[in-house]
């Protein structure tokens, strides 16, 4: 077992400001619009996340929000962007359709070559970057098909993984990317969440894996972020943070309950924008 963390490195993230946060429709099992939502609390718990990556000393970046897009704070879901190359979200449902346009223009308006998706994907909250490959989830959002465009545009290999619990719906609701260091890729997951050939692929790939508890778990503890040290958190994931500790990682329990109540956590509300390798003349 790796008990050393491999060590943090600078990260480069996309967030977008809970201005306009409710709970207005209902696409998983989180969400219940009949509870109050307040958004002063969400925008709070919100900025104390991205002054927590920027006191680690990352560069946050931020998208403006739109009115009637209450989800658009979970930028995980706007793209997925490896090697300086954007691909865009195509939302499962109408509701959040305007987000994949959004998300692509803010990235095109910068520079970024961005591919329009032919295949329904829910961005980075289904495709999850560990070391040269990308894991990425289907069953409840994001199609088969997507994984295979995303291998094409990309050009790493793109491992499928069936998701079978509707409370663990994105990727990045069951299964954290601890290291991305190809050399020491880690991750942790709660393994009832995928389907039992999906769970012996993620036992083959990574022996040595933390295996979070369910307690971990329904705190949405999974949708964790890492640098490769230092780990932000759900307070209420206390199994995890065990773990984590042991291992070396640095745990920093942040709070973010009233996202929760649209169904996601630290890592929704954080897109990773992974620069273009250097190119060696
Ligand atoms: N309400 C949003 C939805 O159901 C939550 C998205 C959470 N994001 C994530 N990366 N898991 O689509």
């Amino acid at each position: 077992m790796s008990t050393t963390a491999p060590g943090a490195t600078r990260r480069h993230y996309l967030m977008c400001e809970p201005r306009f946060y409710t709970v207005s429709y209902e696409i998983n099992p989180w969400m219940d619009k009949t509870r109050y939502t307040d958004v002063e609390r969400a925008v709070q718990q919100w900025r104390t996340l991205r002054d927590t990556y920027l006191d680690l000393g990352h560069t946050v970046e931020t998208i403006d929000p739109l009115e009637g897009l209450p989800d658009m704070v979970y930028a995980a879901n706007g793209a997925t962007v490896v090697d300086g190359v954007v691909y865009s979200a195509r939302f499962r449902y109408p509701e959040r359709a305007a987000e994949g346009p959004a998300y692509q223009k803010w990235f095109a308006d910068r520079g970024y070559v961005t591919h329009t998706a032919a295949q329904v994907n829910e961005g980075e909250g289904d495709m999850l970057v560990v070391g040269d490959m990308v894991l990425a989830g289907t069953g409840f959002r994001t199609d088969r098909a997507a994984h295979a465009e995303a291998q094409e545009l990309f050009g790493r290999p793109v491992v499928s993984l069936e998701l079978v619990d509707p409370h663990y719906y994105h990727l990045d609701t069951a299964l954290a990317v601890l290291s991305s260091d190809p050399a020491d890729p880690q991750i942790a997951y709660f393994p009832p969440a995928f389907s039992a050939g999906s769970q012996a692929v993620l036992r083959q790939l990574f022996p040595d894996a933390v295996v979070a508890t369910e307690q971990d778990a329904v705190a949405l503890g999974l949708n964790a972020v890492s640098d490769g040290q230092n780990v932000v958190v759900a307070p209420a994931a206390t199994d995890l943070q065990g773990a984590l500790r042991e291992r070396g990682y640095t745990p920093l329990p942040v709070d973010t309950t009233e996202l929760l109540k649209g169904g996601g956590g630290a890592k929704c509300c954080t897109l990773e924008i992974r620069a273009a390798a250097p190119s060696h003349p």
